[in-house]
This record gives structure tokens, sequence and C-alpha cells, in this order.
């Protein structure tokens, strides 16, 4: 049985776990230990299939306007099976109960390499409905612009102007 449930216990083993089964795109010891420190302090949820934790995302939230995607990663084997788009319909509950307007994320923007996979996480951000906001190149490091994309949540816009 698929399903996406709340992680509260284990967050950064289990962060330290799917970011080192992705080499291609998180090759830094350090930036990964930074990240499962960092999770353990942010709401999590995981998507499960048959028992195994096959994806995750951890939120920021900005409140009370803006919850942030602070990580998200499926295992390699379960890549292009629908994890990520449901952990992105996780945030969006998340950030529509939280009463946030805006779901936003922050990913390394096109440098004039060949990174397929880089290019495949923006493809991703893509299809699930985020816009390409604005690219901040000096934001984490010269070499690393960052490109900021936000999905505005239309139904708690429109509930808010109701009111
Ligand atoms: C980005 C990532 C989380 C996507 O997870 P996933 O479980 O493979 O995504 P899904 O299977 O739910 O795909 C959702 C949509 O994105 C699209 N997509 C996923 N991978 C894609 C790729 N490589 N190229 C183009 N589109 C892609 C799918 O086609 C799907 O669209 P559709 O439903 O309209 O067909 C996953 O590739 C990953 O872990 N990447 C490495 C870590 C990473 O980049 N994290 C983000 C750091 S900012």
């Amino acid at each position: 049985m698929r399903r996406t449930v709340e992680i509260l216990t284990g967050k950064a083993e289990l962060c330290r776990s799917i970011m080192g089964a992705l080499p291609d795109w998180f090759s830094e010891p350090e930036v990964i230990e930074a990240s499962a420190r960092a999770v353990e302090e942010l709401p999590v949820f995981g998507y499960i299939e048959a028992d195994v934790v096959t994806a995750m995302i951890a939120l920021k939230p900005h409140l009370p306007d803006a919850v942030e995607i602070a990580l998200i990663a499926t295992r390699p084997e379960y890549h292009g099976r629908g994890a990520g788009r449901h952990l992105v319909d996780a945030a969006e509950r998340f950030a529509h109960e939280s009463g946030a307007r805006l779901l936003t994320v922050k990913t390394l923007a096109p440098r004039g390499r060949d990174e397929p996979q880089f290019e495949a996480t923006r493809r991703f951000y893509d299809r699930t409905g985020f816009i390409r906001a604005e690219v901040f190149a000096k934001l984490w490091h010269e070499d690393h612009p960052c490109l900021f994309m936000v999905k505005p949540l239309m139904e708690t816009q429109l509930s808010r102007t109701a009111l």
C-alpha cells in the first residue's frame, strides 16, 4: 500500500539515507550532514511504498504567507513513479492548512554546464506547477546560482478574497 505520512522520529537518519543514495545531486558529505541536522527541526513527510520510505520532503514555514520546500528527495530506484508529486501535494495541504498562499523552493539555476540531473529537477518542479520566478546569482555562491520558484495556492487565495 502507498501512502504519505508525517515523519516524527528518525528524520535525520532518513535524510542521510536518501540523500546519501543520490550522489549525482548531493556529492558533499557536509551538505548532507547539514541537511540532516536541519530537518530535525522541520515538518517532514514521507511517501511509503510496501513499508519502505521511498521519498521525503521537509518544509520550512515562512508564515503567514509562504511555506518553503527545504528538501525533497526520492530514492533513485523509485524515481518517476509519482512519489515526488504526492509529496508536493502533501506540502500544499500543509501550506493550505497553515493559511499560507504560496509554496516556494530554491534549486540550482542553469549555469551553462551539461548537468542533466539538475535540469531533471527543474523539470520536476515545472511539471508540478512551480513558476521560475527569479535567479539570484550570488545568494549561495557565485558558482551555484539559485533559481527561486513559486507555486501560488489558488484556493487559499480565493477563500481569503471571499472573506
Ligand atoms: C526531483 C525528485 C524529487 C522527483 O521525484 P520523483 O518521485 O521522481 O517525481 P515524480 O515521479 O512524482 O514526478 C512528478 C512529475 O515530474 C516529472 N519528472 C520527474 N522526473 C523528471 C525528469 N527526470 N525529467 C522530466 N520530468 C520529470 C514527472 O514526469 C512527473 O510529471 P507528470 O506526472 O506530469 O508525468 C527526484 O528526481 C529526486 O529525488 N531528485 C534528486 C534530488 C533533488 O533534485 N531534489 C531537489 C533538490 S532542490
